[in-house]
C-alpha cells in the first residue's frame, strides 16, 4: 500500500497509508500523542520501578515510541527491554524523511541506531535501553507474562478491525506479567468490551489533543 510523508500540528511528521486515510499518528501532533498515551499515561505508571521494564509495541513503524522511550528511559533513569513487533517495516528513504530528533532536539545517532540494527536480535543500544525488532504478525506474539506494559499502537479499528477483537486482547493479556498495563490511544467501546471480556480492568482516561479518551488496561490475575 502507498505511504506518504505528511506533517502532523505539532511541527513533527508521520506515515499516512493514503487508501485508507489512515495515519501512523494522530494529525493533531504526532510527538503530542505519542508522549501523551504512550509516555505519560503508560510509562510513568512504572517511574518507581527498581528493576528493568519490559515493553512489547504493537506496531513498530516509524520508530517514534521506541525513540521518546529511550530518551526517558535517560530522563528518568529507568531500564527499559523493549521489543517492537512490525509486519511491514518503514525503508531508510522514509526514515530520513522524519523529523523527530530536530523537533526533540536531540542528535540524530540514536534514532538512526533504532532503525539500523539488525531485526530478531537483541541490542544494547544505550547501558539504560535495549531494542529486539521482530518482524512478524500480531497474531503470531506467543509471549507468556513477559511483558510490564503494552504500548498498543495499531492501525485504527476502521480499517483493521480484526486487530481490535477479543482474539488479539487475549494474545496481549497473555504477554503481560501479573498487574501489566496496556495503553492505547483508542478509547472506543468495542475495544473496551473486547479488552474486558479477556479479563483485563479497562479505565478510559483523557486522551492526547484532538481526541477525548484513550484506554488503559491493567491484568488483574496475580
Ligand atoms: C499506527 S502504526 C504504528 C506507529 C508506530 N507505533 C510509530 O511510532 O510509528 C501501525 C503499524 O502496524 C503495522 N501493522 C499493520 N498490520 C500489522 C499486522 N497484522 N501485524 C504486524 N504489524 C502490522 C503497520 O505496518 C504499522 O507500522
Amino acid at each position: 500500500m502507498k505511504r506518504k510523508i505528511i506533517t502532523t500540528a505539532d511541527g513533527s511528521k508521520t506515515i499516512q497509508i493514503e487508501d485508507w486515510n489512515e495515519q501512523y499518528h494522530s494529525v493533531h501532533g504526532a510527538i503530542q500523542e505519542a508522549m501523551h498515551v504512550f509516555i505519560l499515561h503508560g510509562l510513568f505508571c512504572f517511574l518507581d520501578s527498581h528493576k528493568p521494564i519490559s515493553i512489547l509495541e504493537i506496531g513498530f513503524g516509524t520508530g517514534l515510541n521506541a525513540f521518546i522511550t529511550l530518551l526517558e528511559s535517560e530522563k528518568s533513569n529507568l531500564h527499559i527491554n523493549y521489543t517492537g513487533v512490525e509486519a511491514y517495516p518503514v525503508t531508510q528513504e522514509e526514515v530520513d524523511a522524519l523529523n523527530y530528533t530536530e523537533q526533540l532536539k536531540t542528535n540524530n545517532t540514536l534514532f538512526s541506531k533504532l532503525h539500523q540494527c539488525d531485526w530478531e536480535i537483541l541490542h544494547h543500544i544505550t547501558p539504560k535501553f535495549s531494542l529486539t525488532k521482530q518482524q512478524k504478525f500480531f497474531k503470531e506474539i506467543d509471549a507468556v507474562a513477559e511483558y510490564d506494559l503494552i504500548y498498543f499502537d495499531a492501525f485504527g479499528a476502521r480499517v483493521q478491525p480484526e486487530l481490535w477483537t477479543e482474539v488479539i486482547f487475549e494474545l496481549m493479556y497473555k504477554a503481560l506479567k501479573p498487574k501489566g498495563v496496556l495503553v492505547t490511544y483508542s478509547a472506543k467501546g468495542s475495544v473496551r468490551r473486547a479488552m474486558q471480556a479477556v479479563g483485563f480492568s479497562v479505565e478510559k482516561l483523557p486522551g492526547p489533543p484532538g481526541k477525548r479518551e484513550m484506554l488503559r488496561a491493567t491484568k488483574l490475575e496475580v
